[in-house]
């Protein structure tokens, strides 16, 4: 027997790292958290009869948060990976995405993966597209807080291309108003985000998975959806 509901809903501690929509972002002059993951959050916790407290931490700050009982539960575009499945419990995917590169309009001598041998490269700090980065032969990787760093310095000159999650590449290009850069090769590294929270959580995972059922089957889920990527 479950003890009843009471009215004050329990609050539920998410981790994210800013930096990257249109999943997890500030808008200008708005000091509110949007995007796909945030939505998509609320939606899930509410599901769950909790009311949530958004928090944001460095990508690389994320699962020791987690570990450190600081935060509940991580909902920040993180790919699910082997390696992160050894220290934390994933839900199940929500999204499927993949890794990208972006040049400069002008560039003609990066078309894929492989012309990224020798090159100068920015990721952020602790991502997929870090790891990716630094098996390329010879690159000299650039790792950055944020992405919004990394954009910067591929538009200031000092890298020759960014390597991150595709959807966010095409929201730079479209939604930034950035006209001198292009995504360029195929995808690379499929890769599939999940929430995460600690291995010993392992209701929590349950519930949140039972609720991501959920908001597909009622059409929550494809609401936000369309609300971010418009298809
Ligand atoms: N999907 C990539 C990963 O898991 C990048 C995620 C970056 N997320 C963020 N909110 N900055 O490594």
């Amino acid at each position: 027997q479950k003890p009843a509901d009471t009215n004050k809903a329990k609050v539920l501690k998410i981790g994210a790292e800013m930096t990257f929509p249109p999943f997890e972002f500030q808008e200008e002059g708005n000091k509110e958290y949007v995007g796909f993951d945030m939505d998509l959050a609320k939606a899930v916790a509410k599901q769950m009869g909790y009311t949530t407290e958004i928090q944001n931490i460095g990508f690389d700050g994320l699962i020791p948060a987690l570990e450190a009982g600081n935060i509940d539960m991580i909902v920040s575009g993180m790919s699910i990976t082997e390696e992160r499945s050894k220290k934390i419990a994933f839900s199940k995917p929500y999204y499927k995405s993949g890794l990208s590169i972006v040049v400069k309009g002008d560039n003609n001598s990066i078309t894929n993966f492989k012309d990224l041998e020798g090159k100068r490269i920015a990721v952020q700090i602790g991502t997929t597209g870090a790891e990716e980065a630094r098996k390329i032969k010879d690159a000299k990787v650039r790792e950055y807080n944020s992405n919004s760093e990394a954009y910067m310095e591929l538009k200031a000159g000092g890298v020759d291309a960014v390597v991150n999650d595709l959807p966010v590449n095409e929201y730079y290009l479209t939604k930034s108003g950035e006209k001198n850069a292009k995504i360029v090769g195929d995808i690379m590294n499929a890769e599939e985000y999940g929430m995460a929270v600690t291995k010993k959580n392992t209701e929590l995972v349950e519930k949140v998975n039972k609720a991501i059922d959920e908001l597909k089957k009622n059409g929550e889920y494809e609401k936000i959806y369309v609300k971010w990527f418009g298809k």
